[in-house]
């Protein structure tokens, strides 16, 4: 194939991390980075959700490894990094996507609750993108991360405080990371995706006034299905965003367009 020919989108030979990986989003963006030619390291607490995962990409004739991790434990992430580099080798793509959520007015919201969302969606996904670029950067080698945002790193609804403090966090890491580490050939981008049909979002789209209103101030007038976040992914994951970085795309039917 001549350079002009090359499919930028092609990801055969990259390893990648997906974090989040047992379920939803995360799933749905591993089966979609396999079907593109990447190996998988997925990450989250339910090895069984893991496996299934695994199974998906396996029999796209990819390798997954499986690595059940809490990570809220972010001081064991370099335990983590190394039993990813001793059984598959050191990632060059990151897809941070585990998140979770406390929904509750503000006045009623826990400390407890902030501390459990922020160590996951903040400090979990600050610690693990550190990690991998350390030694991406000790070997001179280039990477991929791609964060998990929301439209609740741009706008936000009554009841959900934390997790849209932590996705502004997130749009903000994406920068301050893009800008720190491009020179190293690390692109940081972020999808922020709409209102996706998950666990995360089925006490809210089982409510039938709630689903109504998404659908309504979706332009494209519809729920988002996981599979809707397959390009964005493989897009940033692969060659053809390498002058990307610092961006979030929003994956949302055209929410965030609508006045
Ligand atoms: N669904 C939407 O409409 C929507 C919209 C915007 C953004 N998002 C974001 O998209 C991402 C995925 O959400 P989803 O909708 O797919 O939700 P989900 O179905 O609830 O999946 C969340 C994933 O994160 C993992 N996770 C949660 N806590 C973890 C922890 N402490 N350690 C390791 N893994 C953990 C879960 O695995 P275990 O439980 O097995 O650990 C699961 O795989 C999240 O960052 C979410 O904020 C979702």
């Amino acid at each position: 194939m001549t350079d002009k020919t090359r499919n930028r989108f092609d990801l055969k030979g990259k390893l990648a991390i997906v974090t989040g990986a047992s379920r939803g989003l995360g799933r749905a963006m591993a089966v979609a980075l396999a079907e593109h030619g990447a190996d998988l390291v997925l990450v989250a607490r339910s090895e069984k959700g893991l496996d299934q995962t695994a199974d998906a990409v396996t029999e796209l004739g990819r390798e997954a490894v499986v690595c059940p991790f809490n990570l809220a434990n972010a001081e064991s992430v370099p335990d983590l990094m190394d039993a990813i580099e001793k059984e598959a080798g050191l990632p060059g793509i990151l897809v941070n996507n585990a998140g979770t959520t406390r929904r509750a007015p503000a006045t009623e919201l826990e400390l407890a609750d902030w501390d459990a969302v922020m160590r996951v969606n903040v400090r979990g996904l600050f610690a693990l993108s550190r990690e991998l670029a350390r030694r991406l950067m000790a070997r001179e080698r280039r990477g991929k991360i791609v964060n998990i945002a929301s439209l609740m790193s741009r706008v936000a609804r009554p009841g959900t405080t934390a997790y849209a403090a932590s996705k502004g966090a997130v749009a903000m890491l994406t920068r301050s990371l893009a800008v720190e580490w491009a020179a190293h050939g690390i692109n940081v981008n972020a999808i922020g995706p709409g209102y996706f049909k998950t666990e995360l979002t089925r006490p809210v789209y089982e409510d039938e006034a709630f689903s109504r209103w998404v659908r309504q101030n979706t332009p494209m007038g519809r729920w988002g299905e996981p599979d809707d976040l397959a390009g964005a992914v493989v897009f940033l994951a692969s060659p053809a965003s390498d002058f990307v970085t610092g961006q979030i795309l929003y994956v949302d039917g055209g929410w965030l367009s609508l006045v």
